[in-house]
């Protein structure tokens, strides 16, 4: 397995130093890594957030371990030259249109959540999100109106196929997830009480549903499902949604579990290659400075051995590492604590050793 290794800006590399360590210490045979620049990184030394060194790489490789991208000095540049067209355009070009992002409440961590730890304590969901279409990559511009005031416009649309897709990953996930022991259960988000675009969104995954008569499927408007995420969490087992909804609600999940720096997450093509990153940006406010948590960066290197490399033990032993880690009370920042992100990479070393 050939992995690319893509750390990106901000508190990207730092992360991934620890992902890093945990990998070695794997040990794990057949197993060669690259590592190439991207984002806002990559633009100041290569002119692009994107070279093509670094798509080449990309697409040559069974798996990509991405950090983050985002750089507050590169917000004025065109939005083609922007860090974040970096993690798109990987997205598009190597068409990872399937995002899995898992948010379990960890039960050591119960006390970190936003919400009351008994609330908090019944979150074990995955969000599947579409990432190749919707309002992310429709036509978009600036314009002038008739009485020349500036418009910015976003077109969104899914197109039948694109939707059925991802509604059979949705199906799949649940019926995997639920095992032999009970029902699989579906929730589909959407806004089509408002959005054409929702309307053959809901009729499609309903459509699509007919090959799948065991799975138990719901549909829930966006904001109910915003409101729903806190109120009673515990109700949700997967989510299939949009790209721009899969977005904000996934962000929101993180919190009710703990914290946004846990989460990972793994985004899948039809061809069985996977791009594997936290959920979280560069947090540029605290880049450099040893305190960003590696444990969601951690997370989606397991979740790369589980998918892409086919090796659930040694995905398993990653997971069961943070547990110790957190079982032991380390803490970084976010989480309360004080631990350093190498201190915190020590801890999971330390769970991986026993
Ligand atoms: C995410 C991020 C990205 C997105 C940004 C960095 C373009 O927020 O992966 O959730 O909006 O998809
Ligand atoms: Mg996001």
């Amino acid at each position: 397995m050939k992995i690319a290794l893509l750390a990106g800006d901000g508190i990207g590399p730092e992360i991934m130093e620890q992902a890093l360590r945990v990998l070695d210490a794997l040990a794990l045979p057949g197993v060669t890594t690259e590592a190439a620049p991207v984002g806002g990184a990559a633009y100041k030394a290569h002119g692009h957030p994107l070279p093509p060194e670094t798509l080449a790489l990309a697409k040559a490789s069974d798996a990509i371990l991405f950090g983050a991208v985002g750089d507050p000095d590169c917000d004025a540049l065109e939005r083609a030259l922007r860090p974040e067209q970096a993690i798109l355009g990987l997205r598009k070009e190597l068409g990872l249109f399937a995002n899995l992002r898992p948010a379990k409440l960890y039960p050591d961590l119960a006390d970190a959540s936003a919400l009351r730890p008994e609330i908090a304590r019944e979150i074990d969901m995955v969000i599947v999100r579409e990432l190749n279409g919707d309002v992310y990559f429709g036509e978009k511009g600036m314009r002038s109106t008739a009485n020349g005031r500036r418009e910015g416009y976003d077109i969104m649309s899914y197109n039948e196929d694109e939707v059925a897709a991802i509604a059979k990953v949705g199906y799949e996930t649940a019926i995997a997830r639920a095992g032999t022991d009970r029902q699989p259960k579906l929730c589909s988000v959407d806004k089509a009480n408002v959005l054409e675009t929702s309307q053959l969104w809901r009729d499609v995954v309903i459509e699509t549903g007919k090959a799948y008569p065991d799975v138990a499927l719901s549909h829930m408007y966006v904001d109910n499902a915003a409101m729903q995420l806190v109120r009673n969490p515990g109700q949700f087992d997967t989510i299939v949604t949009g790209n721009l909804f899969g977005d904000i609600l996934s962000d929101q999940a993180s919190m009710c579990a703990g914290s946004i720096g846990l989460l990972p997450s793994a985004s899948l093509n039809g061809s069985g290659q996977g791009l594997y990153e936290p959920i979280h940006g560069s947090a540029p406010d605290i880049a450099g400075q040893g305190k960003a948590n590696p444990l969601g960066m951690i997370l989606s290197l397991a979740m790369l051995l589980r998918y892409s490399g086919k090796n659930a033990q040694a995905a398993d032993r990653v997971e069961a590492a943070v547990g110790h880690a957190l079982g032991a009370g380390a803490r970084t920042g976010d989480l309360g604590g004080t631990l350093s992100t190498a201190a915190m990479g020590d801890a999971v070393l330390a769970g991986l050793a026993l």
